[in-house]
């Protein structure tokens, strides 16, 4: 733990009331962010745990890769500004930050592209697990499918314990993710696979994957490369969330690399967490107009119509998300360069955003734009269907997700996750013969 004793070497203590027993907590201090008391002898000294469901106020792991402050709307990744990379990085730049510490110099990012470049193929016989699939299966689902697949596959780097095993399962994922996400697209539609090309480089041979057919050239526009390797960057990395909570959960146990990305690509989907952007779409599609806002904002402020306004608020973020309005400024970007003028759904979007952050029932709550606001309206002027906005997300969470598996295998202090709870049940009883219910 390199987390130093908060300044003056502060401390917690916690008394049981009634009871002369006590016990005191060093309180931890980060670089930057709320210092954390450490519990871990709590349950010795005391007998008690402490209650936190949602990990709303726990800190679960020591990083050094993403910082958040919430109330001022910052997102760092290894200290620099996520406004500065998404200017002037690119996402395979990203990638090896989040995974090195450092900004590659020239010779390692040459190194670091020519690494992810070698590895974007498929083992050939991974094709045939497509067609295990319905054709109009989610492609979630085909994308937890065939990289939980990947285990089967890729024997040569599965010993978590072998830091060459680990950096080659970094590449395979970070390299192969595109091309399965592309095959799963080209599956959903009946068009033959379109294989990476080594002359191009990780945006543009991602949407060339998407957009070219077998029959004619297709030339990637550089401005959408440009916009998607930023959108990648928008969304590579984000401190503890629920879909990294889960890749660090499923590491814990040991399990291989290719397992627990899966497991993140599962978590991600949900609709509260990376399913979002395509909820936004949805939701945009519902309201229809921007004369039924005042109706749909009625029916999210209405507790039992458990409806939510997607794309809002954000368990850190009581600001807004930095991502949000970079992705604002993308999604200005791209419609011009399409020539799509005068959006109807960003109109709309724009509207609900006003609306929205003068609403006391939203300000009161600090609920914000965040990152899935805006994405889902570029990616569909871009020609991605809604149900591959996630599938997107989760390409670009896989930097975060395999960075942060990296750092917790190579954490000396880690062990395997098993959280308490607190047991409300029935107390012990006596078993009931079957004549003798009721
Ligand atoms: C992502 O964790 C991350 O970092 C995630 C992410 C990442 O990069 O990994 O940033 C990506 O998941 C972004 C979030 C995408 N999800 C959505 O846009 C779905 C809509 N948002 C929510 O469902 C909600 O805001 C969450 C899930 C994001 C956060 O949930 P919290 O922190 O548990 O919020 P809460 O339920 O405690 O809300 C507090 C209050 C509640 O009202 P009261 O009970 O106080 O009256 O705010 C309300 C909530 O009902 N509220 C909303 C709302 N979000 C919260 N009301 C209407 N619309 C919303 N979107």
């Amino acid at each position: 733990m390199s987390g130093s004793a908060a300044p003056g070497n502060q401390t917690v203590t916690i008394t049981l009331d009634g009871a002369d027993r006590s016990t005191t907590l060093p309180l931890l201090a980060g670089t930057v962010g709320p210092s954390v008391a450490d519990i871990r002898k709590l349950y010795n000294d005391l007998g008690i745990f402490t209650f936190d469901p949602g990990y709303g106020g726990t800190a679960a792991c020591e990083s050094k890769i993403t910082y958040i402050d919430g109330d001022e709307g910052i997102l760092l990744h290894r200290g620099y500004p996520i406004e500065q990379l998404a200017e002037n990085s690119t996402f395979l730049e990203v990638a090896y930050l989040l995974l090195n510490g450092e900004l590659p110099n020239a010779g390692e990012r040459h190194d670091f592209e020519q690494g992810v470049i070698r590895h974007t193929m498929l083992h050939e016989q991974l094709r045939s697990f497509y067609n295990g699939f319905r054709r109009d299966a989610h492609p979630m689902a085909v994308m937890c499918g065939v990289v939980g697949a990947m285990s089967a596959f890729y024997h040569d780097s599965l010993d978590i314990n072998d830091p060459h095993h680990r950096k080659i399962s970094a590449f395979r994922l970070i390299a192969k993710l595109p091309t399965i996400a592309a095959w799963a697209y080209k599956y959903s539609i009946g068009q033959p696979f379109i294989y990476p090309r080594n002359d191009r480089g990780y945006a543009e041979n991602f949407l060339y994957m998407m957009n070219a057919v077998p029959t004619e050239d297709y030339k990637v526009s550089p401005i959408l490369t440009r916009a998607m390797d930023r959108i990648l960057i928008l969304h590579a990395d984000h401190e503890q969330n629920a879909s990294t909570s889960t890749v660090r959960l499923a590491g814990s146990t040991g399990a291989n690399p290719f397992a627990c990305i899966a497991a993140g690509i599962a978590s991600l989907w949900g609709p509260a967490h990376g399913g979002a952007n395509e909820a936004v779409l949805k939701m945009l599609a519902e309201i229809g107009s921007v004369k039924n806002i005042p109706d749909f904002i009625s029916k999210v402020k209405d507790k039992n119509s458990n409806v939510r306004l997607m794309g809002f608020g954000h368990r850190v973020y009581k600001n807004y998300d930095p991502r949000a309005k970079i992705m604002q400024r993308t999604c200005h970007e791209v419609l011009g360069e399409l020539g799509i003028k005068d959006d109807p759904l960003l109109e709309l979007a724009a509207e609900l955003e006003r609306i929205a952050l003068h609403d006391e029932y939203f300000v009161a709550r600090k609920l914000y734009p965040n990152v899935d606001f805006y994405s889902g309206i570029i990616l569909k002027a871009m020609g991605f269907p809604t149900s591959m906005f996630t599938v997107l997300f989760a390409v670009a969470r896989t930097v975060g997700w395999i960075s942060q598996w990296k750092e917790m295998i190579e954490d000396p202090a880690q062990r395997i996750g098993r959280p308490r709870q607190i047991y409300t049940g029935p107390a012990r009883r006596e078993f009931v013969e079957l004549a003798d219910r009721t």
